[in-house]
């Protein structure tokens, strides 16, 4: 255990904020006991009080203490994919309070597998609340340098871990109404559940609240725009000065081009980074060649639609 985590798990139990990588994003992480640490917590995320956060814990059974009627499907997705970036919506037990769970009779709960998220979660001994280490709308960080620029000193420290593995935010499903729903795709898919579960349906319009729900989140600051690949000659022919993210080779018109995998992980890896990267040439817009239609991009064309939404 590094002095580093240990000082995070002793500012973590005084109150304070410590930022810390996981596999998926980095995470503003606070204790999910201590109603003051949460009201900072939300502060500082700048979230509406209603929205609940994801409850994070070394192991299994420590997570599941914090729900109640916990259903057998639940358990087999724990045994397979935990720790990893997975979380499970179920309902709430006697110490998931209503300023972790933004009132709902259900909580969110994720056992991560990055080694410094579960050193901290091991030595913290407790339940660590952690939303992405971003301003509440805006992108999530992928690396400490992400979290140290948009939080500055309103993090008490930030430990480093190197860049997040998966790039996006974990895969949400709902087990708090019976049948198992998915919430959030990431990268466990839909059909890697399945095999586990079998089926698992999509969310309806009036799922449970989530603010990876709402249209616009994950978003850079310059307009954003899809575009299928056919179309982004015409589009950079307007003239608008753009900056592209696209999979194919850059065009000599465009001062700012990102060239991106062809293979979703990877790209999924880049992604955030490269929002960031697109924002700040400061260009009149932002133009994203369109991912294909096929279920192993789910998770990006998610993140990609709501970076696109114009708020
Ligand atoms: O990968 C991740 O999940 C990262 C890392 C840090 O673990 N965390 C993350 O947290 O993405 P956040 O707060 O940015 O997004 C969590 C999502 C939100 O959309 C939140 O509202 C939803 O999970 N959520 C949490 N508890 C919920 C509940 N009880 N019911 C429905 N949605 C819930
Ligand atoms: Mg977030």
């Amino acid at each position: 255990m590094s002095a580093e985590v240990r000082r995070a798990a002793q500012i973590l139990r005084s109150g304070g904020l410590v930022a810390f990588p996981t596999e998926t994003v980095y995470g503003l992480g606070a204790d999910a006991a201590s109603a003051k640490a949460m009201a900072r917590l939300y502060e500082v995320k700048r979230r509406p009080a209603e929205h609940p956060v994801i409850v994070h814990f070394a192991r299994a059974e420590g997570a599941f203490a914090w729900a109640r009627d916990v259903p057998e499907e639940a358990r087999k997705l724990a045994k397979h994919f935990w720790p990893g970036p997975l979380t499970l919506i179920l309902k709430r037990g006697v110490f998931a309070k209503d300023f972790v769970t933004g009132g709902q009779d259900s909580v969110g709960l994720r056992v991560p597998s990055h080694p410094v998220a579960h050193e901290l979660l091991k030595d913290f001994s407790g339940a660590i609340a952690a939303p992405s280490a971003n301003r509440f709308g805006k992108v999530s960080p992928t690396t400490a340098a992400h979290v140290r620029e948009d939080l500055g000193k309103d993090v008490d420290l930030v430990l480093e871990g190197g860049p997040s593995e998966v790039g996006i935010e974990s895969t949400i499903v709902d087990l708090s109404g019976g049948a198992a729903v998915l919430l959030r795709p990431g990268h466990i898919s839909k059909q890697a559940l399945e095999v586990v579960i079998g089926s698992v349906g999509e969310k309806a319009a009036t799922s449970p609240r989530h603010s990876g729900g709402l249209e616009r989140h994950y978003a850079p600051l310059t307009p954003a725009r899809m575009v299928p690949a056919h179309a982004l000659d015409k589009e950079i022919s307007k003239g608008k000065t753009c900056a592209v993210l696209a999979f194919s080779r850059p065009d000599e018109r465009v001062d700012f081009w990102l060239r991106m995998p062809r293979e979703p992980q990877a790209y999924a890896q880049r992604l955030y980074a490269a929002l960031r990267e697109l924002d700040s040439a400061q260009c009149e817009q932002i133009l994203v060649e369109a991912p294909p239609q096929t279920a192993e991009w789910d998770a990006v064309r998610d993140r990609l639609k709501r970076a696109c939404e114009q708020g």
